[in-house]
């Protein structure tokens, strides 16, 4: 069922990526959507069990990675295992958005986001963030489109 419903709402891919006091993260997400103009805000939605689900919360702050074409690494290597025990940053290349979230060199968007609101959502939890700093790393990519099956295969996740 969620590979038909992935077919018909199209996202990207993004790495959703935090700094705490000390230490930094990031995992892969595909559920990422905009909500409002004026302020300009997005929302994640991120499963508890996730180590960045408490990260966030702790720091009040994540950063909206937008992976373009040809990344499907990227998204691999901070999408399937978790930074709890290891740093998923290791050999990985980035800078700081305003507020210190790591950007990501193979980004081709930022969107650094002040956390708004946390909605329990069924089985995620909705993270609401006001857009504070943006960047684009490059002009002319074109975004990785989420596919279920070229992650999950058929009709897992
Ligand atoms: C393509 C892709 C999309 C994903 N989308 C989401 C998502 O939207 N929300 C979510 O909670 N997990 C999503 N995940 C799973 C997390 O990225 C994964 O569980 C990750 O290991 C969590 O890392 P962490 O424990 O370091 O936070 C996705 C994974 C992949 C590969």
């Amino acid at each position: 069922m969620q590979e038909v419903i992935t077919r018909a709402i199209s996202t990207g891919v993004y790495v959703i990526t935090v700094r705490t006091r000390d230490r930094i993260n990031g995992m892969t997400a595909a559920w990422v959507m905009q909500l409002s103009f004026n302020p300009a805000m997005i929302a994640v939605s991120i499963a508890p069990a996730r180590y960045t689900h408490d990260l966030i919360k702790e720091s009040g702050y994540f950063c909206v990675n937008a992976l373009p074409k040809g990344t499907e690494d990227v998204a691999r290597h901070f999408g399937f295992k978790t930074g709890r025990k290891t740093d998923k940053f290791k050999g990985i290349t980035y800078t700081n958005a305003l507020n210190g979230s790591p950007v990501l060199d193979s980004a081709y968007i930022y969107l650094e986001c002040k956390l708004a609101h946390v909605y329990e959502i069924g089985d995620h939890s909705l993270f609401l963030g006001s857009i504070v700093d943006i960047g684009e790393l490059k002009k002319d990519a074109e975004p990785l489109i989420f596919r279920w099956e070229s992650f999950f295969g058929k009709d897992k996740k």
